[in-house]
């Protein structure tokens, strides 16, 4: 699993913790999404693309580098990735975001695609897809399926809880995708959720059950 990254810092797991725990309510629940999404962004955008640009110190002029942010697209998959975008803009403020909408059927768990729009010149880009969960990975493969069918070749995907089977499911899938793993959980129960994972993201996120 060369492509993978499993995240140990005792910060990203000490909140991951706090989000799993059913007793944390929706404003810590988004805060602590927010706060993950920046801590391991830190790490998934280590190669971000850099620009060399002139500025002028109270010494001189001199040409620095800055980060290239319309080089870089975030992509989250609706809804649970809504949650991690914040937490990626406050260290790419000027990243373009495109939007993917899916959801698992209840009893098949088969993602459906409803909603895509990439930015511009997406095969230009570096791409880092959000959702703070992967389960089967059948949502992810679909999304990143969809965002190489649109031109997307540079791509990397962020989740902050992954079961071992989304892992395989992702990586077979698509093995040029650079995938970051906030934790690895157990397993899938029967109704394909993760275990012990955190429940539905997007419902503790929205507040809709
Ligand atoms: C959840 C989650 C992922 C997907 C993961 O979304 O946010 O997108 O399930 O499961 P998978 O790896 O088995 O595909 P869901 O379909 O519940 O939609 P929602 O975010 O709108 O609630
Ligand atoms: N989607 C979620 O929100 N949680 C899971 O555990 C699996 C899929």
């Amino acid at each position: 699993m060369s492509n993978v990254t499993i995240f140990e810092h005792p910060l990203i797991k000490h909140k991951i913790t706090l989000l799993r725990d059913k007793s944390t309510g929706t404003k810590d629940f988004r805060t602590l999404i927010e706060e993950i999404a920046t801590l391991m962004g830190y790490e998934a955008l280590r190669d971000l693309p850099l620009d060399q640009v002139e500025i002028e110190t109270p010494i001189c002029k001199t040409v620095q580098p800055m980060v290239a942010g319309k080089k870089l697209a975030i992509v989250p998959i609706l809804r649970a990735g809504l949650g991690m975008v914040n937490g990626i803009l406050a260290l790419v403020p000027s990243a373009k975001v495109g939007h993917i909408g899916m959801y698992r059927d209840e009893k098949t768990h088969i993602p459906h695609e409803y909603y895509c729009k990439l930015p511009e010149n997406i095969g230009e880009r570096l791409i880092i897809v959000l959702d703070p969960m992967l389960a089967t990975g059948g949502s992810a493969v679909d999304a990143i399926n969809l965002i190489k069918q649109r031109g997307g070749k540079h791509i990397k995907f962020m989740s902050i809880i992954a079961a071992p089977e989304g892992v395989k499911a992702l990586t077979e899938a698509h093995p040029d995708v650079e995938v970051y793993c906030g934790c690895l959980d157990e397993r899938l129960n029967e109704n394909a959720y993760i275990v012990p994972g955190l429940g539905d993201a997007g419902d503790r996120i929205f507040g809709t059950k």
